[in-house]
């Protein structure tokens, strides 16, 4: 669960985000195939190359999700339910990557909105998405 303040930093964050989504999240998805190649694997269907429209619509996807989310703090579970049946069931993504990703999101979001982005929106943002991680990977057995 989370404290107002930590509610309050990370709708705030994400509020910021949500008119960008698509360039963030490319910008995201980049960091994390150049930092850990490894994670191209899963998107062998892609056109990977910078500032594609892939990377651009799934980018659109993945920070769209998180903004949506950021409105459910309270049920992110119940809210993040059909992404977590795909991550698990259909996509069975490696749960290892979701750090990856998370760092890539976390560091992209800190990048872009530097003056806004003091110790407790880091705090609570990293909170939020390693919540949103656990949930996205809580159906693999
Ligand atoms: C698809 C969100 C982590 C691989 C998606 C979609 C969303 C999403 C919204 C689109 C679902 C749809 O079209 O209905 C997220 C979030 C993540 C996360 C919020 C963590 C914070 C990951 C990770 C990987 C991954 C770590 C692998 C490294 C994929 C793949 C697809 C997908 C391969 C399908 C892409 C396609 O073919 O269009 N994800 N995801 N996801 N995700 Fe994730």
């Amino acid at each position: 669960t989370f404290s107002e303040a930590e509610k309050a930093a990370i709708v705030s964050i994400l509020g910021k985000a949500s008119g960008n989504v698509s360039a963030l999240g490319a910008e995201a998805l980049e960091r994390m195939f150049l930092g850990f190649p490894q994670t191209k694997t899963y998107f062998a269907h892609f056109d990977l190359s910078h500032g594609s429209t892939d990377l651009q619509t799934h980018g659109g996807k993945v920070l769209g999700a998180l903004a949506e989310a950021a409105k459910h703090l309270d049920n992110l579970e119940g809210s993040l339910s059909q992404l977590s049946d795909l991550h698990a069931y259909n996509l069975r993504v490696d749960p290892g990557n979701f750090s990856l990703l998370s760092h890539c999101i976390l560091v992209t979001l800190a990048a872009h909105y530097s003056a806004h982005f003091d110790a407790v929106t880091h705090a609570a943002f990293d909170k939020f998405i390693s919540v949103v991680s656990q949930i996205l990977t809580s159906k693999y057995r």
